[in-house]
C-alpha cells in the first residue's frame, strides 16, 4: 500500500461470534483474510468485560499476525500486564465505559496527564509503540505531546456523524487542524471510529493522517461481498 496505511479491527467478527458463545466466525482466522487482502495492520480492543475479543484470540493473534498488532484497550493495570504478556506492536489507549455501545468518545489527556504519562513510560520500557484516542481537539493534541505519546488516533465519531454539509465540513475542518498540529509536535496521526465506504473519501486530502483503523465498515460490507474484497474495496480507496 502507499503511505496510508489501513487497520482492520477485527472486533466486529468476535461480535458476532460471541452472540452464540461458538467457535465462529473466528477473528483470528478474519485477520489472516485480511492481512492476505492487503491490510497492513490488525487492531483489536480487549475490554474489561470481554464482550468480543477475549484473552484466547490475543494470545494466537500475537502469534499469527505478520503485519502489525495494534491493541486497544483501557489504561488499568489489569491491561497493562496484558499488554506486557501479550507485548502488541502497539498500544492505543482507549477510554472505557460499561454501558457504552463502542468507544463513544476520546480520552481525555488534559486532566490526567501524570497517570497517563506513567502508562505511556510503561509501555515504552517494554518496547510497545503508544498512541492516545483523542477527540480532534487541540488541547488533547499538546496534552498528548505533553505527556509523550508516540501517536494519536483521532476520533472520527463526530464527523462520520454530523448532519448536514454545515456540521460536516466544521467537524472535517476540527479534524485537519488536529492533525496538522500533531504532526507538526512530532506524532504520528491516525484516525478511526464510524469510517466507511462513503465517508472516507472527505478525509484523504488531509495529508497527515498516516493510518486509518477500520471495523464496523468492513465486517457490514463483507456480509455482502466477503471479507478479502471488502477489505480490497477499502485498500483501493485509501490508495486512490
Ligand atoms: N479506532 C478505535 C480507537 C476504536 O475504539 C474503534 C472502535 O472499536 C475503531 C477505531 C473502529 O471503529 P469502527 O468499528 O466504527 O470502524
Amino acid at each position: 500500500m502507499g503511505i496510508r496505511r489501513l487497520g482492520v479491527n477485527i472486533d466486529h467478527v468476535a461480535t458476532l461470534r460471541q452472540t452464540r458463545r461458538k467457535l465462529y466466525p473466528d477473528p483470528v482466522a478474519a485477520a489472516s483474510v485480511c492481512e492476505r487482502a492487503g491490510a497492513d495492520q490488525i487492531t483489536c480492543h480487549l475490554r474489561e468485560d470481554r464482550r468480543h475479543i477475549q484473552d484466547r484470540d490475543l494470545r494466537l493473534l500475537r502469534s499469527t499476525v505478520a503485519t502489525r498488532l495494534n491493541l486497544e484497550m483501557a489504561a488499568t493495570q489489569e491491561m497493562l500486564k496484558t499488554a506486557y504478556d501479550v507485548k502488541p506492536d502497539m498500544v492505543t489507549l482507549v477510554p472505557e465505559r460499561r454501558e457504552e455501545l463502542t468507544t463513544e468518545g476520546g480520552l481525555d489527556v488534559t486532566h490526567h496527564k501524570d497517570g497517563l504519562k506513567k502508562f505511556l513510560q510503561s509501555l515504552k520500557d517494554a518496547d510497545i509503540e503508544t498512541s492516545l484516542f483523542i477527540d480532534p481537539d487541540l488541547d488533547q493534541v499538546r496534552a498528548a505531546h505533553r505527556i509523550e505519546a508516540q501517536a494519536v488516533e483521532l476520533h472520527t465519531g463526530k464527523f462520520c456523524d454530523a448532519r448536514g454539509d454545515a456540521e460536516r465540513r466544521a467537524e472535517l475542518q476540527r479534524l485537519a487542524d488536529a492533525a496538522m498540529a500533531a504532526a507538526k509536535l512530532g506524532l504520528k496521526v491516525a484516525a478511526g471510529h464510524g469510517l466507511n465506504y462513503h465517508n472516507i473519501g472527505a478525509l484523504l486530502p488531509i495529508p497527515e493522517i498516516e493510518e486509518y483503523n477500520i471495523g464496523h465498515g468492513i465486517v457490514a460490507h463483507a456480509v455482502f461481498v466477503g471479507l478479502e474484497r471488502a477489505v480490497r474495496d477499502m485498500v483501493a480507496l485509501l490508495c486512490a
